[in-house]
């Protein structure tokens, strides 16, 4: 199995594939202010097995087409949209988040939780902002310092694995600058971590390593996350999530 293939086989049983929680979505959700009589149009992008998108599909009234680069993921996405019964509001796309090809000003709102890092985040803003209407809104989670000083190690750690890293009033300059107006900001909680993402992978570490007989790349993989877990309880006062939701100005 290619470190692809174990990185999919680890995660598409799991809830969500990044931290996040049900009181976050819903929290980034309300500082949306679109009215709410007419069907909104939602693309939610890097959306993994779907956790945000079943809860925004339970808000809102109108239509989400949920994009992934996996196949694997959108297949538990819409089984459990089945579930659930809401089907009929998700489209599954599997697509490449740099190679999409949607209608200028076609979605209301762009969502995207824990994804934009993939394509770093002023790349996908630019990117995905013809796609939005003019006065729509975007509702990312992005790495965030939460400091604005921090110990050398996680520092060094940060800037190797994702240079774009930011505090908050970097970021929001990033949106201003690419002309949207910040309306929400806030920080995921620790137990979006810890509870609802870290301690789940935690129980899954040892079938895993047993489906894969111990292999080499499979231990590889599993350390990684430890050493993510371990640095996440040491440095988690200086950075998380940071939730940005922004609305896209007239006559951008
Ligand atoms: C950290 S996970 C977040 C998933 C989900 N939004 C959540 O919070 O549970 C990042 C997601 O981006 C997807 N992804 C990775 N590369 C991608 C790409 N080039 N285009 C679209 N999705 C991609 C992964 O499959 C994964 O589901």
């Amino acid at each position: 199995m290619t470190e692809i293939e174990l990185l999919i086989d680890f995660h598409k049983d799991a809830e969500r594939q990044g931290p996040g929680s049900t009181a976050d979505t819903l929290k980034a959700l309300s500082f949306i202010d679109l009215p709410r009589g007419k069907p909104l149009k939602v693309a939610d992008i890097g959306c993994g097995t779907g956790a945000q998108t079943l809860t925004l599909a339970r808000q809102i009234a109108g239509h989400i087409t949920a994009v992934d680069l996996f196949p694997e993921f959108l297949d538990q996405l819409n089984r459990r949209a089945q579930e659930l019964g809401v089907q009929n509001k998700i489209t599954t796309l599997q697509k490449s988040m740099d190679d999409l090809s949607f209608s200028t000003k076609e979605f209301d709102i762009i969502w995207s939780e824990g994804a934009i890092y993939i394509m770093g985040f002023a790349a996908g803003i630019h990117q995905w902002k013809p796609f939005l209407k003019p006065g729509g809104y975007l509702a990312v989670s992005e790495i965030t310092w939460l400091t604005n000083t921090r110990p050398a190690e996680i520092e060094a750690h940060w800037n190797r694995e994702y240079p774009e890293i930011d505090t908050a009033a970097g970021k929001m300059k990033v949106l201003e600058e690419q002309g949207f107006s910040p309306v929400g900001y806030f920080i995921l909680p620790p137990a979006s971590w810890i509870e609802n993402y870290y301690r789940p992978m935690e129980a899954r570490f040892e079938a895993f390593l047993e489906r894969h007989k111990h292999s080499e790349p499979a231990k590889t993989q599993v350390e990684a996350d430890r050493d993510e877990i371990e640095k996440y309880k040491r440095f988690k006062d200086y950075f998380g999530y940071g939730f940005y939701v922004a609305k896209k100005m007239p006559g951008v």
